[in-house]
């Protein structure tokens, strides 16, 4: 009877921790190497923290070659295809060439030389010229205060934008510029002191061109090839002097004047359509806050975010110097 009950009691123990070990969730959880384990629900966190994931899918992502073909790999293997030239974004694969006679064509970065060889032009845009698409272009800069903050925003979104900047402040913030340039933004100039060029002599509009160029060149190793004139004001003498495209705008989001970030954000996204040149101010950090909204917005309705240059060679127009332009449609 003794020995009976013993048992018994064992045997009560037993499931007792069997119901323990059942009352424990199991779940399958996967690693960025493809590694699979099986774990209690409760380390689920600590392994999430560690970069495991509890779906499949999460561990994988696809890459893309400069020749278009596109291969799944387990995450962790992805720097190593990024590192011989592939991309994480399709859009990055592909480059738009001109023949010179209005034609254009979208084609895969690998062809690029060839195309090149036989007497296209082109660059590896990254620009679908069947997508819609909009320059955010931004005056006065750089600033300590709300151009940090932009680009911070266009690079989180892998994006570019242009701005047209005074010499005078290149000169007191080169870092800010020649991160603008290493992001692959556009750097055009907005003169060296913010004068209105149309009461100025052709001396002295060359003399603000010169100096400012020579400000961004240092900041960014090339020059700007496009001037926008303080205030839009320009006549034929500004043009003739200039020696390069000017760049006006096509929405005007009056930020300096509101210094409102709703109203920038209403501003841009009321009325922005394809071609557009939009004109902000990266001095304002009413105007930097707005960007934030701005960006992820005009991406949702499917804009991309490109340089004016890539603009207008999107829209196949090679710009002229002493030409003003607005929008590229
Ligand atoms: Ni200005």
């Amino acid at each position: 009877m003794k020995k009976i009950l013993k048992s018994l009691c064992a045997g009560m123990a037993l499931a007792a921790a069997m119901s323990l070990v059942s009352a424990q969730e199991v779940v399958t959880i996967y690693a960025p190497d493809g590694r699979i384990a099986q774990i209690y629900e409760s380390d689920l966190e600590a392994y999430k923290a560690v970069g495991w994931y509890d779906n499949f899918e999460d561990t994988v992502q696809t890459v893309y070659a400069p020749d278009g073909r596109s291969e799944t790999h387990f995450k962790a293997e992805i720097p190593a295809y990024l590192a011989v030239g592939w991309f994480e974004n399709r859009d990055d694969t592909l480059a738009v060439i001109f023949d010179g006679k209005g034609n254009s064509a979208l084609i895969y970065l690998a062809e690029l030389e060839a195309y090149r060889a036989a007497g296209w032009f082109g660059h590896p845009l990254r620009v679908d010229p069947a997508r819609p698409m909009v320059s955010l272009t931004f005056d006065d800069g750089p600033s300590l205060s709300a151009t940090p903050v932009i680009l911070d925003v266009l690079e989180k979104y892998r994006v570019r934008a242009t701005f047209f900047q005074l010499g005078s402040e290149v000169a007191k913030y080169p870092l800010v510029t020649k991160r603008a340039c290493e992001m692959g933004c556009e750097i055009g100039t907005h003169t060296y002191s913010h004068p209105n060029l149309a009461k100025l002599s052709s001396w002295d509009i060359a003399s603000q061109i010169r100096t400012s160029s020579a400000e961004i060149s240092l900041a960014c190793g090339s020059a700007p090839g496009l001037l926008r004139p303080p205030y839009g004001s320009y006549n034929d003498t500004v043009k003739a002097a200039a020696s390069m495209p000017l760049i006006l705008w096509s929405v005007d989001t009056l930020d300096w004047k509101t210094r409102d970030t709703q109203k920038d954000i209403y501003a841009v996204l009321s009325s922005t359509k394809d071609g557009d040149i939009v004109l902000m101010h990266d001095i304002y950090m009413p105007t930097a806050e707005a960007v934030k909204t701005i960006v992820p917005e005009l991406l949702k309705r499917g804009f991309q975010l490109v340089t004016v240059s890539e603009l207008a060679a999107a829209k196949g127009y090679s710009m002229s110097a002493a030409t003003a332009y607005s929008s590229f449609r």
